[in-house]
């Protein structure tokens, strides 16, 4: 069993799961159905899951392999980097065929192996994403502008000054990386934190507003084809209940909560 922050690994596992089983699912995740009949769900969490952690999870999966697609179709990717990969299936998803690094928290990495999940050209890495260790590893294999390092569900839930040393870092050994993660908006802060805390995996910060700022301010340079507003639009696009749809729709024209917002940050990272 997993504990802490790392069991937060089996809530997106199920989201995946779920998304696989579903009529009209947004991609078809075989490998996450499996992984979760074998590892099995922790009934004591049934009381925090919930459909909407199920459709946020699987509307952010997918909207971060499309990125990651658009990437591999734009320019050469030598390399591909999931931080705090937990029990990701995205390699397998994407038919990634080159060098694929997962990295996780030593307990994490321990599931996979016993998931036998393997494949060529990738390696498990059982480090913390904080010991700059990885970047000199990443740095060495390939030239960093044909690198992609995903943090999908991580950076909130480390103290900020760690995570500003770890951007400072990448920014001096892998500009010109795309760099991939999501963020905590302001206006989903105080409720993000109660429901973390309530599951033992405490978060520490928001992205302060406005959205495209913080992105700018962590170092990352728009991607053309990736802009910002145009993937608020697309994640919005992705809920397929018309209700909820119509609700945020609105919600996301109005600029206060639009430059509050959580979402996913995607660019390449300058340098120092
Ligand atoms: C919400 S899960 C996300 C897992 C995966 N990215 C996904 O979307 O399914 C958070 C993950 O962060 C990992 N994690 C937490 N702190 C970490 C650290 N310092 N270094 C590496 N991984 C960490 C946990 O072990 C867990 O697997």
């Amino acid at each position: 069993m997993l504990e802490g922050v790392s069991k937060t690994a089996l809530f997106t596992l199920r989201a995946r799961a779920e998304e696989h089983a579903r009529k009209n699912r947004r991609f078809a995740d075989p490998d996450a159905a499996a992984w979760l009949e074998t590892l099995g769900w922790p009934p004591e969490l049934d009381e925090h899951y919930s459909d909407w952690i199920q459709t946020k999870t699987a509307i952010r999966t997918a909207q971060i392999d499309r990125m990651v697609t658009h990437c591999c179709a734009q320019f050469e990717v030598a390399q591909i980097v999931e931080l705090a990969c937990g029990l990701s299936s995205r390699r397998q998803r994407l038919g990634f065929d080159r060098a694929w690094i997962d990295l996780d928290l030593p307990e994490v990495i321990a599931a996979r192996e016993r998931l036998r999940v393997r494949g060529e050209h990738h390696r498990h890495v059982a480090l913390s994403a904080l010991d700059p260790a990885w970047i000199d590893a990443v740095a060495s294999a390939a030239p960093p502008a044909q690198t992609i390092v995903i943090a999908e569900g991580l950076f909130y839930y480390l103290p900020l000054d760690e995570v500003e040393a770890l951007f400072a870092a990448m920014r001096e050994r892998l500009a010109g990386a795309v760099l991939i993660f999501d963020v905590i908006g302001a206006m989903d802060f105080e409720a993000a934190k109660r429901f973390h805390t309530q599951i033992e995996a405490p978060i520490h910060w928001a992205a302060p507003p406005p959205f495209e700022a913080a992105m700018h301010a962590s170092g990352l340079d728009v991607i053309e084809g990736l802009e910002p507003d145009a993937l608020l639009d697309e994640a919005l696009r992705e809920i397929q209940t018309f209700v909820a749809r119509a609700v945020l729709s609105a919600f996301a024209r109005v600029k206060m909560f639009r430059d509050r917002r959580s979402g996913t940050m995607v660019g390449r990272l300058r340098p120092l």
